[in-house]
């Protein structure tokens, strides 16, 4: 220390200062200090309860209109500072998310919340990649029942809650249907069996553009097209309780996959995506898709609704299969209260009244559809509603993939042409699906 080095022994304090005033100096830094810390918790501090830290949410690519799923998303991390959610988006098909989403499961960790499709509840569940929702924290009433049903495994076990629901649809073109089939009022078939004859006619008038457009690549989307048609003509691949019937409605499977093939007649190889693009530019006449088909035909959101030329009715002979996406907590999260107050966010009233009016995703919640905006934006709502209260799900099985796949492939066939009967083993085929008794990746 040298002399030049203000001391800084306790003598030197000014005198002027007290002790007194000292302490009420440092009293009011601490009240700042605590106050300022006060206005900064709600930003940094978890909730109440919620273990701080990042949430990984793993999901197929966001279809919704404007990718609301990504922004509620963003809204939950506006709001939950503490708990930043990190997207992992994969591919747009289904059936390559599966795929991923299982390899990711299988390699542990590093997934907090999964957006399953609602066919693959059971082989996640089982597989013990899922906690279990505990029926008790669940206001069960507000969800549609199908959809939520779907969230439950065989046993009635509850591993998720609806994000959305789903319902196909038919799309058809009033200016084509009064044109081309004479039909003054533009009134849309309400069997398969009129549906198919309207395409035949439309066919034999020469158009040029398809007269029908559906899901018929390999994969899931052709598994939902064909089941669709099974239910149509009053057939039944599986029952209610997973066990395989198909040997007991041969011909109307027949009669189902026959009508695949006239359908998708020299158009096999579609996707949503390419038969909603083909239904907007191409001339299609007829479309079956989803409902978020009818957000994404409009231009834009504020622009209203799509074309009136468009018209749009829950598909024929009442045999609408369910879709839809569920959220579940992973077994490993390491936030596992965080991911569900995220699973809840997600699925809460407002954010199914954001995916649904905004994004075109159908909500899986009763109470939106009963708001008049919705009901104004899709002028099918009320069908939609009663088609969701009927709507059939598909086998809660935790081999569903191979099951699919085992009933896919000869529809396929169908589909290009190259079959016109069952296989002789299609039962078989199918059992063994049902088992898991067939590769499926
Ligand atoms: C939609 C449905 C889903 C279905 C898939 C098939 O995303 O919501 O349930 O499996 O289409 O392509």
């Amino acid at each position: 220390m040298t002399n030049a080095e203000p001391h800084r022994g306790d003598g030197d304090l000014p005198r002027a200062v007290p002790w007194r005033s000292y302490a009420l100096i440092t009293g009011m830094a601490v009240v700042l200090v605590a106050l300022l810390i006060a206005a900064a918790v709600p930003f940094v501090a978890p909730e109440a309860g919620l273990e701080p830290g990042p949430l990984v949410l793993i999901t197929g690519r966001d279809d919704s209109v404007g990718r609301q799923r990504i922004e509620l998303v963003r809204e939950w991390n506006v709001i939950h500072k503490a708990n930043p959610v990190q997207i992992v988006e994969l591919p747009p098909v289904a059936d390559a998310q599966r795929s991923e989403m299982v390899a990711r499961a299988q390699a542990g960790g590093g997934v907090d919340v999964f957006n399953l499709d609602v066919t693959w509840t059971a082989e996640f569940a089982e597989a013990g990649y899922l906690a279990p929702i505990d029926e008790r924290t669940v206001e069960a009433g507000d969800f549609l029942g199908r959809p939520l049903d779907s969230c439950r495994d065989a046993d009635g076990r509850l591993w998720a809650l609806p994000f959305n629901t789903d319902l196909g649809l038919l799309y058809y073109r009033r200016d084509l249907l009064q044109r081309l089939l004479n039909r003054p009022n533009a009134d849309p078939p309400r069997t398969w069996n009129d549906l198919q004859s309207d395409v035949e006619e439309i066919r034999r008038t020469g158009y040029r553009g398809p007269a029908y457009v559906g899901q018929f690549d390999d994969y899931e989307g052709l598994t939902v097209n064909a089941l669709e048609l099974v239910r149509g003509a009053g057939g039944e691949i599986v029952d209610a309780g997973g066990a395989v019937t198909a040997g007991s409605h041969l011909d109307q499977i027949e009669t189902a996959f026959d009508r695949l093939g006239v359908l998708s007649f020299g158009l096999e190889g579609q996707t949503e995506d390419e038969s909603t693009e083909a239904f907007r530019s191409g001339g299609a006449v007829f479309m079956r898709n989803w409902p978020r088909a009818f957000l994404a035909l409009s231009a834009t959101r504020e622009a209203g609704q799509p074309d009136r030329e468009i018209g749009v009715t829950t598909l024929p002979d009442g045999s609408g299969i369910l879709g839809g996406q569920n959220l579940a907590v992973s077994s490993r999260s390491e936030r596992p209260r965080a991911a569900r107050a995220l699973v809840d966010f997600l699925t809460s009233d407002r954010s199914a009244q954001i995916l649904f009016d905004r994004g075109g995703l159908p909500a899986a919640r009763s109470v939106v559809f009963e708001d008049p905006e919705v009901q104004r934006r899709y002028p099918f709502a009320a069908e939609l509603r009663a088609g969701l209260d009927d709507a059939l799900p598909r086998p809660s099985l935790v081999h569903y993939a191979r099951f699919s796949e085992a009933v896919r492939q000869p529809a396929r066939e169908y589909a290009n042409g190259s079959r016109r009967s069952l296989p002789p083993d299609f039962v078989a085929r199918v059992q063994d699906g049902a088992a898991g008794r067939i590769a499926s990746d």
